[in-house]
């Protein structure tokens, strides 16, 4: 049995396979069910047992080296295709698409313009934050008790480097920490808006791991249920670009405010479209109420002077209803040609 030749020739061919199916054959060529290295091991059983023992455990180390071989073969084709395929996919994004294809902004660009430009003339300024969220900001001072069910792992995208406290940093899955790092930096009054980023495991029709909202927050010495009412119903009227606006507001639960509602407005289907503002149908578009003093007091604001509200709006959610589209995956699949007849020509707005 010339072991040696054996392992010479498979090498060989190992080193000549220029694709995976190609070294998948070699692969079954010999260490298949009827391959070179597997008849070779169930001819021992004929041969004496001195020589069983000595040809037996050469065999297997036979075995495994081109097991081995293999392994890293493969290894190395993978990275060859993808170095291959990043070579000859290589594009320029910082380059201006091709004449033949318009520009155009995703409608979620143009929903971030308005919702700045709405409520902007109100008076609030934009505020920022990470996407990658300490478990103080995203939860803690937030009042999101420790075992809540919006930290549960199904929800929340956990990242495995720990921050100063020894907690897992998380992908923020609301804007509203943005709340406690404004009023840790400012002092009141405060009227910010935050849009950005979201994330949270979960992808279906209406949802997709990565979102939007915009966290509202207005800090005054006597902000109310009113004022709160009074601003997101205006701010629907102009983004729906609907006089006649049909709103509820139902009380609901955060643990963040207190007390908290849900807004809903009103639609109707015509001719198998929808058409918001009236009708007797409705659809949840955001959370609000006002501010839990638990969550002003983590922020070292004197709760005696100071109150206010917030709201928390999903971007997503509010530009397929005016768009009327019904797939949030579609948003982020980045085909061109879903931007080219859904998008918005640049300047137009
Ligand atoms: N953070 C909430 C969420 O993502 C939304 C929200 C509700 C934000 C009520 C708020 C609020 O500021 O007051 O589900």
């Amino acid at each position: 049995m010339d072991i040696k030749k054996v392992l010479n020739e498979v090498t060989k061919e190992i080193e000549q396979s220029s694709s995976q199916q190609e070294l998948q054959n070699v692969k079954v060529a010999y260490l298949g069910k009827k391959g070179k290295i597997t008849e070779l091991l169930k001819s021992l059983k004929d041969l004496s047992l001195e020589e069983k023992k000595s040809s037996g455990s050469k065999l297997n180390l036979l075995r495994i080296e081109v097991d081995n071989l293999i392994k890293n073969k493969f290894n190395d084709l993978k990275i060859e295709e993808i170095n291959s395929k990043l070579k000859n996919e290589y594009l320029d994004i910082s380059f201006p698409p091709p004449n033949s294809i318009a520009s155009k902004a995703h409608p979620i660009s143009k929903t971030f313009d308005e919702v700045i430009t709405i409520f902007g003339s109100m008076g609030y300024s934009v505020a920022e934050g990470p996407d990658i969220e300490t478990d103080f900001f995203n939860f803690s001072a937030l009042n999101i008790p420790e075992n809540h069910p919006a930290r549960e792992m199904q929800d929340t995208f956990y990242i495995d480097d720990k921050d100063k406290e020894g907690k897992p940093y998380v992908l923020r899955t609301h804007t509203s920490p943005v709340q406690i790092r404004t009023l840790l930096n400012q002092k009141p009054p405060v009227k910010i808006i935050a849009p950005g980023r979201t994330y949270r495991c979960d992808s279906d029709s209406t949802h997709s791991p990565m979102f939007h909202q915009v966290e509202g927050l207005f800090i005054n010495e006597n902000a109310n249920m009113g004022d709160l009412k009074g601003t997101l119903i205006e701010f629907c009227k102009q983004f729906f670009n609907v006089q006649n606006l049909k709103v509820r507001f139902r009380p609901s639960y955060f643990p963040f405010t207190e007390p908290s509602a849900e807004m809903d407005i009103a639609y109707e289907i015509v001719n198998n479209k929808i058409q918001l503002g009236q009708g007797d149908r409705w659809l949840e578009i955001l959370g609000c109420g006002m501010v839990n003093p638990i969550v002003l007091e983590n922020c070292n604001v004197d709760t005696n002077i100071y109150q206010g509200f917030a709201f928390g709006v999903g971007l997503d959610r509010i530009t397929m209803l005016k768009y009327g589209l019904t797939d949030i995956r579609s948003f982020f699949s980045g085909n061109l040609n879903w931007i080219a007849s859904n998008g918005f020509t640049i300047g137009d707005f």
